[in-house]
């Protein structure tokens, strides 16, 4: 394909793509398969490889690619960002509306029109779109100026890199919605509820701290250095409001949403025109109720004033303006009394308290219980055993204490100790200077072998279904099981054993334990519970190295040269592998016929991995597709042109001008006689 013609399928997959990622992520209905979609993306991005000059920052493939940045840039508004004063109550929504009929002289029994909205509970952003393209999005700040933080939003999906002109998917309507020349739009970049839950579950496993709430997640996520890791955060947006705006006006607000909408934005679809202050009202007891029924937090519902030329009249007032008010919800709290607090052990040793609680209902669900974290945590909060507490949940969130009402004390309450032994094993307990998790360091105590064991056999790990936490208890006690290793050695009789056993249950569990010896690679390496080892790290690993033999046997320092593995994780991993213990758990588990397949071929072993090559002329052993099939089964990439990005070119009989450039750019050539010595 000549350049021309690759910049209009370019242009062409383009507008595709982003039809389809508007579907998916914006309207949540997507038409094509995600092979489909990915089929679209793989051509775009190998045309892109091959005509590097007609990448754009607005091409869908740009969402991810940005280099980490040491800082963000601060971005000067052009109009501020103001915030909202609150209502807490029906009588200041009434107040609110008789002001501004006062202020407008309107008759007060006449009626004022208001959109009211969710108000989300993430933070606000400002995006700014130039003759429909994305340029820049920044945070908040104090109002007036914030961060420039576009390349992270550019990995959130739901914002449009580029603008709609006329209606997507459709032909010949004839409709069409001009772009503005320059406007800003305003919205929430929030994170939902599953998506926060299954982060702290990653977190927790990695053993590192986890978010209290979507906010917290949201906030963390978009002020990444590496925009990498916000694109994993799938972060999403609701817009609310235009800012700055060149070359468009609308009559009402919520005409201007309806405009959003058309060109690509994500908005919210509870959005309500009311009639009056009355029917934002109920807006807000509707709401009031049905907050637990959405994927997302809401702290709150935003009325607004309609017409913009009201909203003109009325101004703004300090840093709020006089048309718009926050009705705020009461938090999901609730207080109550800690009944005691008792220490876990899980499966790395880590001790942590945990607050027992007189049962209370929090935003529509029990809860007894709330992790306290550690000892520092505990004496920071000074939370004791008797104290009423503030307790406070987010979504799905693991409750946690927000805070002691230290005036409810009698005087009875007793500071909580932490045991200096294991209260599972009683073995030695250990803290290191600066670290705030005291473990226990017997890796043969009881709590630890159970829950690595749960881990190995958990859903993302082996999933062998059928072992749950009792029936290893059991094992445990009669001395059946001490490691993973010896689930594979179990035999009928030894499982008639446990209580609840018949022959035809313990059959089962024994062909779902055979079935977890096909597994992958990346399963294998999450199932052994390594700290900070999480399932995105167990995936890097195995498509780097492939092998469990060749990970057992890298150092911390190769280890750390691995993208994403960072030198605590190296270290974890050497740290691991060094214990006796643990290689001879994998040595017996791969005995026991336990087969981890690699799902890819090693990108950090294949001797091509990151490799660009070009080849040129006429090969003599074998069809030029062949030779690039070579390439990529090891690890590297095949082009059609050579670039500076070229890493070798491989010049057959009769190369011409690939070979020139090549020359000419200092790239290394070779012979295919040494390109088949290099590969074999
Ligand atoms: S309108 C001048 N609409 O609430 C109007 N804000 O307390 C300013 N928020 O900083 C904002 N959902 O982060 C508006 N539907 C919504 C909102 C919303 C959430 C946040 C926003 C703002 C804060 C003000």
């Amino acid at each position: 394909m000549d350049e021309r013609a690759a910049a209009r399928r370019i242009e062409e997959l383009r507008q595709q793509i982003n039809y389809h990622n508007y579907r998916y992520y914006v309207l949540d209905s997507p038409v094509l398969s995600d092979a489909q979609y990915d089929a679209l993306m793989r051509e775009l991005t190998a045309l892109e490889a091959e005509y590097p000059n007609l990448i754009t920052p607005d091409s869908p493939t740009q969402r991810v690619g940005a280099a980490p940045s040491a800082a963000f840039e601060p971005y000067t508004h052009r109009l501020p960002l103001l915030s909202l004063s609150n209502a807490f109550s029906y009588d200041e929504l009434v107040a609110f509306d008789h002001r501004i009929k006062r202020m407008l002289e309107i008759d007060p029994e006449a009626d004022v029109e208001y959109v009211a909205e969710l108000k989300i509970d993430g933070l606000a952003i400002s995006l700014t779109y130039v003759d429909g393209r994305f340029t820049t999005g920044a945070t908040r700040g104090d109002g007036f100026s914030g961060e420039n933080i576009t390349t992270n939003l550019r990995t959130v999906k739901s914002i449009p890199l580029m603008l709609f002109a006329s209606p997507p998917g459709e032909t010949g309507t004839g409709e069409e919605f001009p772009l503005p020349e320059l406007m800003e739009v305003r919205g929430e970049v929030f994170m939902q509820l599953e998506e926060l839950a299954r982060i702290n579950r990653e977190r927790e496993e990695a053993g590192e701290p986890t978010f209290a709430n979507p906010r917290n997640a949201a906030a963390g996520s978009v002020r990444q250095l590496d925009p990498a890791v916000t694109s994993k955060r799938n972060l999403d947006i609701f817009v609310y409001g235009l800012g700055f705006a060149q070359g468009v006006r609308f009559e009402t607000h919520f005409a201007t949403l309806q405009a959003f909408k058309r060109w690509g934005f994500k908005t919210n679809p509870n959005t309500r025109l009311c009639k009056n202050i009355e029917a934002a009202g109920e807006f807000i007891s509707e709401w009031g109720e049905k907050r637990a029924s959405i994927p997302y937090d809401i702290d709150g519902v935003v009325i607004k004033v309609n017409a913009i030329a009201l909203q003109e009249r009325l101004g703004a007032v300090a840093r709020s303006p006089r048309w718009a008010i926050a009705y705020k919800f009461p938090a999901m709290q609730e207080t109550t009394i800690v009944r005691d607090i008792l220490v876990s052990v899980g499966r790395t040793g880590a001790l942590t308290p945990v607050a027992i609680m007189e049962p209370v209902e929090v935003g529509g669900v029990t809860v007894s219980r709330a992790t306290l974290h550690n000892e520092d945590e505990i004496r920071r909060k000074d939370i004791r055993i008797g104290d009423t507490v503030v307790i406070q949940r987010a979504g799905d969130v693991i409750p946690e204490v927000v805070q002691v009402i230290v005036d409810k004390r009698t005087g009875d309450e007793t500071p909580f100790v932490m045991p200096d032994r294991c209260p599972v094993c009683g073995g030695e307990i250990e803290k290191p200077e600066g670290e705030a998790v005291a473990r226990c360091v017997n890796i043969a105590c009881p709590a630890q072998v159970k829950e690595r064991i749960v881990h190995f056999t958990s859903r993302n790990a082996l999933n062998i279904e059928g072992v749950g936490p009792a029936h290893i208890d059991q094992l445990i006690a009669n001395g059946l099981v001490r490691d993973p290793a010896d689930l594979f050695t179990l035999k009928p009789e030894d499982l008639l054993k446990l209580d609840r056993m018949g022959e035809k249950l313990a059959n089962k569990i024994l062909a779902s334990i055979n079935k977890g010896k096909d597994t992958t690679l990346s399963r294998f390496i999450y199932a052994l519970g390594i700290r900070h080892v999480g399932e995105h790290t167990a995936q890097v690993l195995a498509d780097y190295y492939g092998a469990i033999d060749k990970i057992e046997a890298a150092s911390a320092e190769e280890l750390g040269t691995i993208p994403e593995v960072g030198p605590v994780i190296a270290e974890s991993i050497e740290h691991f592998f060094a214990e006796p213990h643990n290689r001879g758990v994998v040595a017996r588990l791969l005995s026991e016929g336990v087969n981890p397949k690699a799902e890819k071929v090693a990108t950090g072993g294949a001797v091509l991995a990151g490799k660009t090559l070009v080849f040129t002329g006429t090969l003599a052993h074998s069809t030029r597709e062949e030779a690039e099939e070579k390439v990529r089964a090891l690890g590297g990439k095949a082009t059609s042109s050579v670039s500076r990005n070229t890493d070798f070119v491989v010049a057959g009989e009769n190369a011409g001008s690939k070979l020139a450039k090549a020359r000419d750019l200092g790239v290394t050539v070779l012979t295919e006689q040494e390109f088949i010595d290099m590969i074999s």
